[in-house]
């Protein structure tokens, strides 16, 4: 792909002013030769202002997601990627987030630019499982697990039942659940219709990819070895 291409579809700006800023030499190859505008040179062979170009598309991305941002490009208010760098919301094709997690939701998040990806992990047929950390409003009666799990259970509104998900206490007001799909509200809707409230939400965990070492309001590129771990290695 021509440099002012790729540079515009990485974000770094319209073609207009990619060209002025290549015009600049501002965009060598890693020997230092300024490049022109219609080079060719591969994505690693390329500094912009003397430093690596962003990741090329295929990139997947973890958001430790702080409560209080929309899952959203443009929505009013504090949005998800006002937390990565300014160029990514410019990108083609663009960066969607996996799923969406409620604005009141904290926890684990993944964006990528890769659509057959983002099918593969949200898709109800890979059943890649969610974990999630409810705190709740009034203490667990005893038979939410066994409601949960059965596979039987109506949301109001939805046509299906819900596949069945697990359920573990971590104290009076306090459970796990771990999901294999992923709808609209689903956990704040599960706990509601057993006559509760969820008071404070957390995902915690997306196939085996946890957040360790991610601190709140921060992200980081996945690998292979991580995206391995979202499908369960
Ligand atoms: N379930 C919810 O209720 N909210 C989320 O953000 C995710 C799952």
């Amino acid at each position: 792909m021509r440099l002012v291409k790729l540079l515009a579809n990485l974000g770094y700006g319209t073609r207009k002013e990619i060209q002025t800023v290549i015009r600049n030499g501002w965009v060598t190859d890693r020997a230092g030769n300024a490049l022109k505008p219609d080079a060719r040179n591969d994505h690693d062979d390329i500094l912009f202002d003397d430093e690596p170009l962003d990741p090329a598309q295929g990139m997947v991305l973890l958001l430790n997601k702080p409560v209080g941002y929309t899952c959203s490009t443009k929505d009013q208010g504090k949005l998800v990627y006002d937390l990565l760098p300014d160029r990514f919301r410019y990108r083609k094709p663009v960066l969607s987030t996996v799923g969406r997690l409620d604005r009141e939701t904290s926890g684990a998040l993944l964006f990528t630019d890769d659509g057959t990806l983002l099918h593969r992990i949200i898709s109800p047929k890979a059943e890649v499982p969610k974990v999630y950390e409810a705190m709740l409003d009034r203490p667990l009666k005893g038979d939410e697990g066994v409601l949960f799990a059965s596979g039987g259970m109506m949301l109001e509104s939805d046509d299906k039942p819900l596949k069945p998900a697990e359920l573990e206490v971590l104290g009076e007001k306090h459970a796990r659940l771990t999901l294999h799909e992923g709808r609209y509200h689903q956990v704040r809707r599960m706990f509601a219709a057993t006559g509760n409230h969820v008071n404070a939400l957390a995902r915690i965990r997306i196939g085996n990819l946890t957040l360790e070492g991610l601190e709140e309001g921060k992200w980081r590129l996945l690998d292979a070895g991580d995206l391995a771990k979202v499908f369960g290695e």
